[in-house]
């Protein structure tokens, strides 16, 4: 495919190769990326407008929200229900789903979002991101139920996340492949860089927040350690160790160059069943990393199987080089 093109001409395109795309799904891509733009713009003008910081408030999940938490999920918010293609929205900075308000129509789709992925560094100017998956609306248009949120990462028919690093990137699957946009600013639009991502097999660089160690469970304390013992070890490889606590810059950098990430269970979140959050973290990210030939996996399941019972459920996460996560499965069946 030839570089190039915008978002929507890439949509376009994929439903002519013969991709079954609706076109209200076209339109929700599109508008999500909308989203995305006016999300560049107020990051790039938080510490001018007083928007860095806390909030002073706590998410569901318990965890202290900052401003642009806040100030992104509403622009998500706010934008999507307007678009007549939305029947409900899931969000991590809220804590039961959000229906549309009754002045707008409804389309048939649910969106879960994770408005600003990486929020601890938004005051240290480091990347963040937004997450999002797409699935369709089991009852179709009517007022969802708490229960038709709880789909399974394999119900996805899009997901995407987007980087504002030191350029805004747009990652997207529909579910033949990944491609990759940049935010051509003096245009206004996403064009495409690269199509058809493939995630190398194997690598020798793991991702993981090693502050956490004594409390992680065996099968990756040992995995990490031969890791750590290099060329000797039983794994025969010295790795290298990257650590952004931004997961959506894990995820390019791995789509770019290959990688492990994990951020698995330990003891003090077992409660909690994890980190990570399935339906707008954990799904949409395992569903591009598989797309783009990797893998993903709580270390016992594959995360897309993982079966959803609530809007913030958390689930451990290893994923990217494909023969690498299977490496870690492996240590798990071992145990
Ligand atoms: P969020 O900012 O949406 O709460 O997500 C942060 C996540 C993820 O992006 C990152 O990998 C991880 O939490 C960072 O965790 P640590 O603070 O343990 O490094
Ligand atoms: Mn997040
Ligand atoms: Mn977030």
């Amino acid at each position: 495919m030839q570089n190039g093109m915008s978002l929507k001409q890439y949509l376009i395109n994929q439903q002519r190769s013969g991709m079954d795309i609706a076109a209200d799904l076209v339109d929700l891509i599109c508008e999500t990326a909308v989203t995305c733009k006016e999300i560049t713009a107020r990051i790039d003008r938080a510490s001018l407008e007083g928007a860095l910081g806390v909030a002073g408030s706590e998410n569901v999940q318990g965890e202290e929200q900052k401003k642009l938490d806040i100030i992104t999920n509403d622009v998500m918010y706010e934008h999507l229900s307007t678009t007549g293609l939305l029947a409900g929205m899931g969000s991590e900075e809220v804590d039961d789903p959000m229906m549309i308000p009754n002045q707008y129509p409804r389309g048939r789709y649910l969106i879960y979002f994770d408005p600003l992925d990486g929020s601890s560094n938004i005051d240290v100017n480091i990347s963040v991101g937004t997450i999002f998956s797409i699935v369709e609306a089991p009852h179709g248009t009517d007022t969802p139920s708490p229960d038709d949120f709880h789909q399974s990462g394999t119900e996805q028919i899009a997901a995407g996340f987007c980087v504002y690093g030191p350029s805004t990137t747009l990652v997207l699957t529909v579910g033949n492949g990944v491609a990759m946009f940049t935010l051509d600013r003096s245009v206004g639009e996403f064009i495409l860089v690269r199509d058809n991502v493939q995630i190398p097999e194997d690598t020798q660089e793991f991702a993981i927040n090693m502050s956490n160690q004594r409390f992680w469970e065996p099968p990756v304390q040992k995995y990490i350690a031969d890791c750590l013992a290099g060329e000797t070890g039983p794994l025969g490889k010295r790795y290298n160790m990257r650590w952004v606590a931004s997961m959506v810059a894990e995820v390019f950098r791995i789509l770019t160059r290959g990688g492990i990430f994990l951020y698995p269970m330990d003891e003090r979140i077992r409660d909690k069943g994890g980190k990570l959050r399935l339906m707008y973290e954990a799904n949409p990210i395992s569903f591009i990393v598989e797309q783009a030939g990797g893998a993903s996996s709580t270390g016992r399941e594959r995360i897309m199987e993982v079966e959803a019972r609530a809007l913030h459920q958390r689930v451990p996460v290893i994923l990217g080089s494909k023969n690498e996560v299977e490496k870690v499965v492996e240590y798990h069946k071992g145990e």
